[in-house]
């Protein structure tokens, strides 16, 4: 068994991920989560899921001394490293706080790893680093880091650029960089799902809590752009996809260095089709209005996965409604 240790693995897509980790067989799971953005009882639902429960510690990543013990300890053969503030109105609002805990998180782990012999990262990243290009199927081997409209976007990059140094200063580590396009839906089962702490900035949480009646009505930020509906594009991935993207990532790539992948599936979806298909989903209207843009918003980001597909063997399978689908159930077992 292969043990891995998980760091924001009680979070949304570090949860799902989990799940596959554990029904893959291979692999012992140790998550570390400060329960910034997520709940302690997700851990209890993995195991309702896997039969199997992951080891749970409640430590912030900032705690170096407590990691260094845990890596001591535990003797790690990867880490997969979701943990991260990732609210993109809240990084321009509160930027050292996105700083300092997304990239001091992210050296101690690195710190950790070289000390102890840790030799391969799997890292959280984001469509974001690409900055302001638009609508464009992006590619991994695109410039990356300018016109990036936020704090939060900029660490990801930054921590990219530091994973990069990194395996250059030592051969035998290794990175994988997962570019996530935008995450959607949840575990068929309906026991695990996006439930963020505090007010949400995506779209499809705060669709969630619009079909709950714990927001009033959804606004559109703009209708006015220039796509098919006038609602902006986005390339809608459901969070399973995603968290298997994560296996192939860990099962394919071999030797040393770093490897870069588009976790997406390749189409775009607009704001008024995702509408649409919710409403199909629940089979009832849901309240929303047309308003004003949001600051940074493009009109249309979606992947080219080319390169993952014919590197790890991965490729999305399932669609918009299928995650609107298990959406309905997650939103049932609340
Ligand atoms: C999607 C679309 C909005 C809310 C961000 C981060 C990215 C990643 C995903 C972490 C846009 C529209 C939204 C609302 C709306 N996060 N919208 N009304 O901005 O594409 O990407 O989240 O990795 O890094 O940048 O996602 O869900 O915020 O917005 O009309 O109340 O929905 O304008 O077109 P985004 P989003």
């Amino acid at each position: 068994m292969k043990r891995i240790l998980v760091t924001g693995g009680t979070g949304f897509i570090g949860s799902h991920t989990v799940v596959e980790l554990l029904q893959a067989g291979d692999y012992e799971v140790d998550i570390v989560d400060n329960l910034a953005n997520s709940k302690e009882t997700v851990i209890d639902d993995i195991e309702k899921i896997t039969g199997k429960r992951p080891n749970f510690y409640k430590q912030d990543l900032l705690e170096e001394d407590k990691l260094r013990d845990l890596f001591r300890e535990r003797d790690y053969e990867s880490v997969i490293h979701f943990a991260g503030l990732k609210a993109v109105g809240e990084s321009v609002e509160k930027p050292l706080e996105y700083y300092e805990n997304n990239l001091l998180s992210t050296l101690n782990i690195l710190k950790c790893m070289k000390e102890f012999g840790t030799n391969r990262m799997v890292f959280s990243s984001s469509a974001t680093v690409y900055g302001d290009r638009d609508n464009v199927a992006l590619t991994e081997d695109m410039q990356t880091g300018i016109g990036i409209t936020n704090p939060y976007g900029r660490t990801k990059f930054m921590i990219e650029e530091i994973l990069k140094d990194f395996c250059v200063s030592d051969n035998t580590k290794q990175a994988v960089i997962l570019r996530y396009f935008n995450p959607i839906g949840n575990h068929e089962s309906g026991l695990i799902g996006e439930d963020p702490n505090g007010i949400p900035n995506n779209l499809m949480p705060i669709i969630m809590r619009v079909s709950q009646g714990r927001i009033p009505e959804l606004s559109v930020y703009g209708d006015d752009y220039d796509t098919p509906d006038g609602t902006c594009i986005r390339d809608y991935i459901h969070v399973v996809d995603l968290a298997k993207g994560h296996l192939a990532a860990l099962e394919k790539t071999e030797g040393a260095g770093v490897f870069i992948y588009n976790l997406g599936t390749g189409k775009g979806t607009s704001v008024k089709e995702m509408i649409i298909a919710f409403e199909e989903a629940s089979g009832k209207a849901l309240p929303h209005k047309i308003a004003a843009r949001r600051a940074g918003d493009l009109p249309a980001i979606f992947a080219n996965v080319s390169k993952a597909e014919n590197e790890l063997g991965w490729k999305a399978t399932h669609t918009v409604a299928d995650a609107m689908r298990d959406t309905i159930k997650f939103l049932n077992k609340e």
